[in-house]
């Protein structure tokens, strides 16, 4: 697959939620490529987030592409509301999803760019008989429902198949989870073309330093 120009996708799950619409400006001019947001149901994750009316009243402050992140059981059921609300991007969980190949049609006939994410223990050739119906694969390099989590190794071999597996298609390779300057380099070298981070941007002091520092790793390495 002929590399891509990385892509850093801050996830908003470790801003300040209390001052969500400032802290979504604050990515976007501190050079973020893609916002973030980790939509969580309580059922499909052990955690809950936000969901179509927060996003869309998020809209307004950015004009970056949202990269929504459904952990929800069903996707199927909300998808209308996703979109409506404003995403650019919908990722729904291959373990969420009974019928995945119908779901992502939908996606894509409401606009959308259609995702698809993995858990760590998912093997990567569940996803072998939709490519063509893929713009972005999203690989959890922790279990999803939590920042601030321990990068997990074993998914570079997965990043690495799935590379493999995309080929020459124009499909995004996109890891969550973990992902520090350190991290990122490898995620890179593995295949890796847009990187999630949350608590590496929002916990640090200057989040243009952060993001710098993570795209600089990645494209040293990739
Ligand atoms: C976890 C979420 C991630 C999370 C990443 O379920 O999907 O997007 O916010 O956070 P960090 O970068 O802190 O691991
Ligand atoms: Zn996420």
């Amino acid at each position: 697959m002929p590399s891509q120009p990385i892509k850093i996708a801050p996830s908003i799950l470790s801003a300040d939620f209390a001052q969500m619409g400032n802290e979504i400006r604050a990515i976007d001019a501190a050079g973020a490529d893609y916002i973030h947001i980790d939509v969580m149901d309580g059922h499909f994750v052990p955690n809950l987030t936000f969901g179509p009316p927060v996003i869309k009243a998020l809209r307004p402050h950015t004009t970056k592409p949202f990269d929504v992140h459904l952990m929800i059981d069903s996707p199927e059921r909300s998808l209308e509301a996703y979109a409506e609300a404003g995403a650019d991007i919908l990722t729904v969980h291959v373990e969420a999803c009974r019928h995945l190949d119908r779901t992502l049609q939908a996606i894509r006939d409401l606009g959308c760019r259609a995702g698809v994410s993995m858990n760590p223990a998912t093997p990567p050739d569940s996803l072998a008989y939709v490519l063509d119906r893929l713009d972005v694969i999203l690989v959890m390099s922790v279990n999803p429902g939590f920042g601030g989590q321990a990068f997990l190794d074993g998914q570079l071999a997965k990043l690495r198949r799935i590379a493999s597996l995309i080929d020459d298609r124009p499909i995004q390779l996109e890891v969550d989870g973990g992902i520090t300057p350190e991290t990122a380099g490898r995620v890179a070298t593995a295949g890796a073309s847009v990187l999630v981070a949350g608590n590496a941007i929002f916990r640090s002091g200057d989040y243009a330093d952060a993001i710098a520092r993570l795209r600089t790793a990645a494209d040293s390495a990739s």
